[in-house]
């Protein structure tokens, strides 16, 4: 159906179903839904009729090609119009098969299978009638007591950006009209909610406008030009204003500058919320504000349904603007060929082939060895299989391993610890030896009888997953104290001991860190993750993660990057005082880990840092190498990371800025000349004034293993 006909349509439509096509109820709402009627809580005091219902534009979280197929038949044959349902849910990290959660892709620094996570997710939730996912998010974080760090690849704006790329790719593909293997991606949350004061969730954001473009927006604008569907609004303000009712942030800067003009939708009740924000005195002013900003459709609030009509009776609002909503949606659904297949990719009898297959499970172990990060070794990993293991902790035998977002995901499915552990060796003890927030005698006294004879003592210690995600925000960073207790217990056995985490956050580790020998951090790893744990814990798998969000040394340091500014009284400057300098009293300011930071099996050596030239025009590039040297005993990846620093700018700069990797492969004793180029645009920045540019001046190039551990070299940028 093209542009005309869908503009004949919508000059068919009435102004009631225009406005009911804005709506997106949950699944409960609709005819041929699995959980229909069931009806409860704030859904109940909607008051939506039957007549809204049956000319909605959308559905959430509707999953299953069965169910997709019910509702949509059912709907296809009460719409006067015939215009299909969009089938809208989260598949962040996987589908059913769960691969790792986004923080810990990011410490892959695989782009390659990070797109293919996505492909694969895509094609689970398609073949189950999905048409729309709401990920990528991409909100840049910097504070791990926000519970939805976990659902982000990290602290630094270009490494975000990259992955957002690679997500869209895997989610989309190349045309999502023929290619119903795929789902349109929807980036989120447009913006900045990854800066919520305090760490909480919901909370106040506020930042200047530089900042905003600089750090903030990078990633959502690579999604878009990545070709992303859609967008979706941010529970928080910006510039004073909710998100999802600020024009300047919507139809500015989104539409206009970002040249977005795609679907926005708001996020759950966020339209409604700007009564509570305090910018809205009631359902009818919010759904104004919203409609205005360019909100297309609004999640799970009935303000478009219960008062858009008066709003345009009352020339408060334009019909224009309606249509203008309304055809944003059926483009989409014009786009993933509703028109001519309103089922598009739902196949019941394919269904059970595709999910979960052997060959998704192989990628999402894949993945979960490449995400996870070992933080401490002290020649106490790859294990040998003939050492006697005891395995002890609250996440021995957990399911609770496929982290927040992964609700079509089975815990029942997922490898546990034991289970992968197991396949290694038979020479295995386990013990619970506490829950993840308390310890009893009994469990005590079982995990050191269950230790009494083991070589090593294995620790599998986290935070349950609902501490972690939407609303899951905590204070204190450190593991749960009976988790400590517990290690303090197995201390006295004195036996090595090694750690491996299932956490959505970095956290403080003292307590961890410093009394084991060892310490895997392996995140929420997915359905594969026992598997994944194991084939690192033994070897099979050279450890490769590397850090994308920086480990605190305490909470108090939060937040705590790598990209900081070097203020006017740095430490350890030649002429730093001892005192009056910026820095605690009683803890140092570097976190515990450094942004980029992973051990491996292995041992890299950086060697011959050499500049094409020691100056560099616009409309030259600078060539970069470095030589690196595996002289260490196995093969092992290395992530070869290329920061810069300038000396001097009009505004202040980062000491350091992630300009380039790449993740290289090397043999024992292998040795690799490693080039990149730099180009004038990425010494660009923005301007007191925002614009985007560079300035003549010194700038200095590091390259290393770890944003802290780098060879460095000056050169300038001459104009
Ligand atoms: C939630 C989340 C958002 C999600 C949406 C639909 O509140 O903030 O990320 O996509 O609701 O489930």
């Amino acid at each position: 159906m093209r542009e005309n006909k869908l503009l004949s349509l919508l000059n068919q439509m009435t102004l009631d179903e225009k406005i009911a096509q804005l709506m997106q109820l949950a699944t409960p709402f609709f005819k041929g839904a699995k959980e229909q009627g069931q009806i409860t809580g704030p859904m109940a005091e909607m008051g939506v009729t039957d007549d809204t219902i049956q000319n909605s534009g959308s559905v959430l979280g509707a999953s299953g090609a069965q169910e997709i197929i019910n509702i949509q038949r059912t709907h296809m044959e009460e719409n006067r119009l015939g215009i299909p349902l969009l089938f809208m849910s989260d598949i962040v990290h996987g589908f059913k098969t769960i691969f790792p959660v986004p923080l810990a892709i990011g410490c892959s620094w695989d782009l390659e299978l990070t797109e293919k996570s996505a492909e694969i997710a895509a094609r689970e939730a398609s073949v189950s009638g999905v048409h729309v996912t709401f990920a990528p998010m991409v909100d840049l974080v910097r504070d791990p007591r926000w519970g939805r760090v976990m659902e982000s690849t990290g602290e630094d704006p270009y490494l975000n950006s990259e992955f957002a790329r690679a997500f869209v790719r895997g989610f989309q593909g190349e045309e999502l009209t023929t290619d119903v293997e795929r789902v349109a991606a929807c980036v989120k949350h447009f913006a900045a909610y990854g800066a919520a004061e305090g760490g909480r969730d919901y909370n106040t954001v506020d930042m200047s406008e530089r900042e905003l473009r600089e750090n903030y927006l990078p990633a959502y604008q690579a999604a878009l030009e990545e070709g992303c569907e859609m967008v979706m609004t941010a529970f928080n303000t910006v510039f004073g204003i909710p998100a999802t009712g600020n024009k300047r942030l919507m139809r500015q800067l989104l539409r206009e500058e970002m040249e977005f003009d795609g679907v926005l939708i708001s996020d759950w009740g966020a339209v409604k919320e700007m009564i509570p924000h305090g910018v809205a005195e009631n359902e009818k002013e919010a759904a104004y504000k919203a409609i205005s900003a360019g909100v297309d459709i609004e999640m799970m609030t009935t303000g478009y349904v219960n008062h858009l009509k008066e709003l345009v009776e009352e020339k408060m609002v334009d019909e224009s603007i309606i249509d203008e909503a309304v055809l944003r949606i059926l483009q989409l659904k014009e786009k993933l060929g509703l028109f001519e297949n309103p089922y598009r990719g739902a196949n019941v009898e394919l269904e059970p082939e595709v999910i979960m297959s052997a060959a998704h499970r192989k990628a999402a172990r894949e993945l979960a060895t490449k995400s996870s990060v070992l933080l401490k070794n002290e020649s106490i990993l790859p294990l040998k299989k003939e050492k006697k293991v005891a395995l002890i902790g609250p996440f021995a035998e957990s399911g609770d391993i496929l982290g927040p977002w992964s609700w079509l995901g089975s815990r029942d499915e997922a490898v546990t610890m034991k289970e992968g552990i197991l396949s290694k060796t038979s020479r295995l003890t386990v013990a619970k030896g506490c829950d993840i927030e308390s310890i009893t005698d009994a469990q005590t006294e079982e995990a050191l009888k269950a230790a009494s004879d083991a070589d090593v003592i294995l620790l599998a210690l986290g935070e349950d997953s609902d501490m972690s995600g939407e609303a899951g925000c905590r204070a204190n960073i450190q593991l749960p104290s009976a988790q400590l207790q517990l290690i303090n217990y197995l201390q006295s056995l004195n036996k090595p001991m090694v750690a491996v985490l299932f956490n959505g956050r970095p956290l403080d580790l003292h307590g961890v860190l410093d009394q084991t020998d060892a310490v895997l951090e392996a995140w929420y790893p997915g359905t594969e993750g026992g598997n994944a744990v194991a084939d690192l814990l033994y070897g099979d798998v050279n450890p490769s993660g590397r850090l994308t969000m920086s480990f605190p040394y305490h909470v108090g340091q939060v937040p705590v990057y790598y990209n900081h500014f070097n203020t006017g009284r740095p430490q350890g400057a030649p002429d730093a005082q001892e005192r009056y300098v910026s820095q605690y009293l009683d803890i140092p300011n570097e976190p515990l880990l450094p942004f980029g930071f992973g051990l491996s099996y292995t041992t890299f050596t950086y060697s011959d840092l050499k500049l094409s030239s020691a100056t560099m025009t616009e409309e030259q590039t600078l060539d970069i190498s470095i030589t690196v040297t595996n002289d260490g005993p196995v093969a092992g990846e290395e992530v070869v990371q290329l920061y810069i620093h300038d000396h001097s700018g009009e505004v202040i700069r980062p000491v350091k800025e992630l300009k380039d990797f790449q993740k290289i492969s090397l043999d024992a004793g292998e040795t690799a000349d490693i080039t990149f180029t730099l180009s004038e645009n990425q010494l660009r920045y923005h301007h007191s004034d925002l614009q985007y540019k560079s300035d003549p001046g010194t700038f200095t190039v590091f390259i290393g293993r770890n944003s802290q551990d780098t060879m460095e070299q000056t050169f300038r940028l001459e104009k």
